[in-house]
């Protein structure tokens, strides 16, 4: 069940009994990763961090079990998977396309050019998710990392009214970051445990989730750290997902791609790293005036097609 699995312990200092300073100590001497630690004896972890034996085993325990999350039975992974829930994009067919909707425990990534909507569906997203069970929603909250400044309160408060619901209090449930660069995006994902227990975070959305990595990874010679770099940001998206039955969303610009001579010559900034680890992938590019085209692309268990949505004053429509 996912409410009793072990949390994640990432940094020493979230061991039980083990301080900044003990920390710091236990890291000068090499042990500076939690698989150290649950490798470690009780003994010499009690020698070089100064503290008592009883405190060694309770440290070496919570890291041996934070290490063991890795692994599931496969009936585990089916009592997670019964929990899969999905939110509303304010358009049937778009929901169709999705199999009923974005889901949980699965990474959702909305790519095209600049305007075709890709901002407007997460703004869609982030009041939709707040409405019960039943009504497309899942009555959680949101969190919303933002690295282009294109979050707009304005916007969500209109999109809001035409659902009925009270404006203050949906944008009360939506949490903000802006992200200043790639390895602050990083950060605000990692610590990110926290606040999603706290608030009853349903969905998290990443808009976008490249842009940053693009800017502070420039030409060749840096492409190989911006992709392990992309790749561990989207494996923590993935794990919050997974433990918390959480929705992320996460859009993504496009490049021309010389090499492509026939048909559509744009492609998703991020490479194999975003194809692989993108559950769902959708290419939206726009059509006339407020139409939008849909393309699923390469999904796990959906057919490939296409559908139209619309991006109205009142939100996203058929
Ligand atoms: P980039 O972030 O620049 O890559 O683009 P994007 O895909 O995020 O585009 P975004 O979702 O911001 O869509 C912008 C488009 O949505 C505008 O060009 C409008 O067509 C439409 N749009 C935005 N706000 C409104 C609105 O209040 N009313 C209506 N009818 N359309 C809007
Ligand atoms: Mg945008």
């Amino acid at each position: 069940m996912a409410k009793e699995k072990t949390e994640y312990v990432r940094e020493l200092e979230d061991l039980p009994g083990i301080g900044p300073a003990t920390a710091e100590k236990l890291r000068s001497e090499g042990y500076d990763t939690i698989e150290k630690i649950a490798t470690a004896s009780p003994h010499e972890l009690a020698e070089i961090g100064d503290i008592s034996v009883d405190n060694a085993k309770k440290a070496i325990e919570a890291a041996k079990k934070s290490t063991e999350i890795g692994f599931e039975t496969g009936d585990q992974v089916y009592e997670r998977r019964k929990q899969i829930a999905k939110i509303s994009t304010g358009s049937k067919e778009l929901d169709e396309l999705l199999g009923g909707g974005v889901e949980t425990q699965a990474i959702t990534e909305f790519f095209g050019k600049f305007g075709s909507g890709k901002t407007q569906v997460g703004f869609q997203l982030a009041v939709n998710v707040q409405k019960p069970e039943g009504q497309g929603g899942l009555g959680g909250k949101v969190l919303f990392i933002d690295s282009e400044a294109t979050f707009r309160p304005e916007r969500i408060r209109q999109i809001a009214e035409a659902q009925g619901m009270d404006p203050d209090q949906v944008l009360k449930n939506i949490h903000v970051a802006r992200a200043m660069n790639s390895d602050h995006q990083i950060l605000l994902i990692e610590k990110a445990d926290e606040i999603i227990k706290k608030e009853n975070i349903k969905l998290i959305i990443v808009d976008s989730l490249t842009s940053q990595f693009r800017s502070d990874y420039v030409g060749r010679g840096a492409l190989g750290e911006r992709q392990q770099k992309l790749n561990r940001h989207i494996r923590a998206l993935q794990r919050l997902a997974d433990t918390y039955n959480v929705a992320v969303y996460i859009t993504n610009q496009v490049m021309d791609n010389p090499a492509i001579l026939f048909g559509d010559p744009t492609t998703p900034i991020g490479g194999h790293v975003l194809a692989h680890q993108s559950t769902y992938r959708v290419y939206v590019r726009r059509g006339k005036e407020e139409k939008r085209i849909a393309r699923l692309i390469d999904s796990p268990n959906m057919p490939e097609g296409e559908c139209v949505f619309k991006v109205t004053p009142e939100g996203i429509k058929d």
